[in-house]
């Protein structure tokens, strides 16, 4: 061998390392998060389906079908995306796990884009505000009147929700019982094992509106968290999350997501 072609072959030993380093550190950098669902063709939301008017299961020309506000919402940025929506279903403690562990690509449930969940997961632009009510029995409609008078009483709520926190602290010296099926709480309200249930107020009314044995108290229970619902995106998907946020924006400022909420609550409690 002689010297040219040892300086020829190590020149080329030492650019194919350059160029598998160039290779490895771009694919490090590189953002795949909207190349990665075009090319598998899909979109995996996880979501929580307890949870009229943004997604519950009602019969459709007699089939069981997933509908709501956060369903029509995903179904337009399918669309965007150019890719069919596959919707998991499954309790609402483990819908932003599966976001973290990528079961799911994304989750839209109802999610209040907390600053502690905002540490995991990226948010899309908020796309609904809501505040936080309590529902009790009209039974008890003269015991329950203000807040206090809910100091030692027994609260429901869901598991894993931003309402089960903030009962606990608003609540000291109730007793807060975790459920992960918002029905189970409502039955349980009904049947007197529980006072009270902490729903975000389109929940509690579609529940109110369909139970005649149940109300809504005139409270407001005010808390530091956010209860703007937004999207939840893993960390680092800028360019999965500017195809949502276009769609978010348009849909909000159209007044389309308040008219999907609206048109959800009007079915939600015509069965
Ligand atoms: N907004 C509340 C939260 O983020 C409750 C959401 C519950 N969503 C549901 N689909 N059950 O904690």
């Amino acid at each position: 061998m002689n010297l040219k072609k040892i300086v020829m072959a190590s020149f080329t030993a030492v650019a194919a390392m350059t160029l598998v380093a160039c290779g490895s550190s771009a694919t490090d950098t590189e953002d795949t998060s909207l190349s990665k669902i075009e090319e598998k063709g899909s979109l995996v939301v996880a979501l929580s389906p307890e949870f009229a008017p943004f997604e519950f299961k009602t019969l459709v020309d007699g089939k069981d079908t997933l509908v709501g506000a956060d369903i029509e919402l995903a179904k337009i940025i399918g669309e965007e995306l150019g890719v069919e929506v596959e919707f998991s279903a499954m309790s609402f403690d483990n819908v932003l796990t599966s976001v973290q562990n990528g079961k799911a690509d994304i989750a839209i449930s109802g999610i209040s884009a907390t600053e502690e969940r905002a540490k995991v997961f990226d948010f899309s632009l908020p796309y609904y505000t809501s505040t936080n009510k309590i529902i009790i029995n009209k039974a008890d409609v003269n015991e329950f009147t203000d807040l206090d008078s809910l100091a030692t009483a027994s609260f429901g709520t869901q598991k894993g929700s931003i309402q089960e926190q903030i009962a606990k602290e608003k609540f000291t010296s109730a007793t807060i019982v975790s459920l992960t099926s918002n029905g189970e709480l409502v039955n349980q309200l009904k049947s007197q094992q529980l006072d009270a249930v902490v729903f975000e107020e389109p929940i509690a009314m579609a529940y109110v509106a369909k139970n005649d044995d149940l109300m809504l108290l005139d409270v407001e229970v005010t808390s530091s968290y956010s209860d703007a619902y937004a999207i939840a995106i893993p960390k680092g998907s800028e360019a999965l999350k500017e195809k949502i946020d276009t769609v978010v924006k348009d849909l909000v400022e159209s007044g389309k997501m308040d008219q999907f909420v609206q048109e959800a609550y009007d079915l939600s409690i015509q069965q």
